[in-house]
């Protein structure tokens, strides 16, 4: 048998896999999120769920791609063979496709925003210019597309490019300079008039705030923000050689995911407060609130190109994650090669992301259970597919795995301390599953 390509060091692996972490999940997704539910009371619930919830489940999620060395469908195949757990795996797949669609948008509106710095024209007389701007630029037929469909090429490229040389190096290089911006931003944004406001409203939590659906979004983010609950880091851990301490790992890209969120925070909504916008502005919270921003610093178009090309590439290392899901899964699965498997992926996702940007323009009006296309796919991933595959995947490991080839995995064989493994297989055998099955119920009104 062909061996199977891995990473080639540990900080290239806990970098490709804080790479698939950090992305779009962190800058766009969280601020709107939490903007939208609450600020402080969402932070709470969100800090909670990534501790208990998205670091157990993203644990399993290695433990099951190390021990099988397989993509995220084979990896219940080998694991348990002949069984039904294998769907857990199907709704991985078909939940990185999905993601796949409307994550290529918004990676898109980046790369518009990144020539729009490059042109020095990211200015406005005030924010309500910069909110028309970006309406008229979202609502436009062909001008997001055409970024989707460069946005696709490129990773259609990366991830043709293999496993070591495309992901890994990508994602070595850039993380830590986003990284620095992010500081720089935070500062700048913290020393707006009226930042505290926006402190305030991000750390300071009112719980009468917290319903069930904060709760759920929260679930839904932490998970869409780790990457876990479909495989992803199935997939990942399959590439891991069989040294790597995987709790450590583990801790490492919770610990970098998290932080950079909270920065993000820290950036967006003292400028909301400062700007006098409204926190809940949705998908396009991020894109008016930083090009202002940026107006306001020294070379502010500098600076603004710079981070927006920082975004696009963890955007980058982020959907190179979900392309790989899919790719993997038809290239080991169905025997196709590799280049046949990667062009199917992105041509169809190519489609949906087509589907998806119109939502904002021509299909503004077309509407499912009340929602855009964008907002239906982004609802149904992040809050449903996610949270319930987590669920299954804990309770697949919390009652089906034996516990001796569970810790021997984490331990690797023994050679590693592991103190908190008990605490571990207490929280995915009863807590997770107990906890993501009550907030999924309560949330579709069953009780
Ligand atoms: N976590 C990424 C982000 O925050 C998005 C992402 C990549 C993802 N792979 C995933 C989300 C797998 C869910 C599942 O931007």
């Amino acid at each position: 048998m062909k061996q199977r390509a891995t990473f080639n060091s540990k900080l290239g692996l806990v970098m490709a896999a804080v790479g698939s972490a950090v992305g779009l999940g962190n800058i766009w997704r969280f601020p709107c999120e939490a903007g939208e539910h609450g600020g402080g009371a969402f932070l709470i619930v969100y800090i909670f769920c990534v501790i208990i919830l998205g670091f157990v489940v993203m644990l399993a999620e290695f433990f099951l791609g190390r021990a099988s060395q397989s993509n995220t469908v084979g990896a219940f195949k080998v694991l348990a063979p002949n069984t039904m757990w294998k769907i857990i795996g199907y709704n991985g797949v078909l939940a990185a496709f999905l993601i796949f669609g409307f994550y290529s948008v918004v990676s898109g509106w980046t790369l518009e925003y990144i020539y729009q710095s490059a042109a020095g024209n990211l200015n406005a007389n005030s924010i309500e210019e910069f909110v028309i701007n970006f309406g008229s630029f979202q609502s436009d037929i062909f001008r997001p597309i055409l970024w989707v469909l460069i946005f696709t090429l490129i990773t259609h490229f990366v991830v043709l490019s293999g496993v070591k040389k495309g992901i890994e190096r990508a994602s070595k290089i850039m993380m830590p300079v986003l990284f620095v911006i992010l500081i720089a931003l935070c500062i700048r944004s913290l020393m707006l008039p009226n930042a505290i406001e926006g402190l305030k409203f991000f750390f300071n939590p009112d719980f009468s705030k917290i319903t069930s659906t904060v709760v759920l979004s929260a679930l839904g983010q932490a998970f869409f923000s780790l990457s876990v609950g479909m495989g992803c880091m199935i997939t990942y851990a399959s590439y891991f050689n069989k040294s790597i301490n995987i709790p450590n790992t583990a801790v490492s890209v919770v610990t970098l995911d998290t932080l950079i969120a909270i920065l993000a925070g820290v950036i967006i909504f003292p400028a909301v407060t400062s700007f006098g916008i409204s926190p809940s502005q949705g998908p396009q919270l991020v894109f008016i609130t930083l090009p202002n921003i940026f107006q306001q610093m020294p070379l502010g178009n500098l600076w603004s190109f710079i981070f927006f090309v920082l975004l696009a590439i963890a955007a980058l290392t982020s959907i190179i994650s979900l392309h790989e899901v899919v790719t993997a899964y038809l290239h080991e699965q169905y025997k196709m090669s590799r280049r046949k498997a990667a062009t199917i992926v992105s041509a169809s996702g190519f489609t949906l992301g087509i589907i998806c940007s119109l939502s904002f323009g021509v299909l503004s009006r077309f509407k499912i259970f009340g929602s855009t296309i964008f907002d239906l796919l982004d609802f149904i991933t992040a809050n449903l597919m996610l949270p319930l595959g987590g669920m299954f995947i804990c309770i697949f490991i919390g009652w089906f795995v034996d516990k001796q080839v569970l810790k021997a995995e984490l331990t690797n064989n023994g050679t590693l301390k592991f103190k908190l493994f008990s605490v571990f297989v207490f929280l995915i055998k009863y807590v997770a599953p107990i906890i993501i099955a009550l907030v999924c119920v309560n949330e579709l009104g069953l009780f």
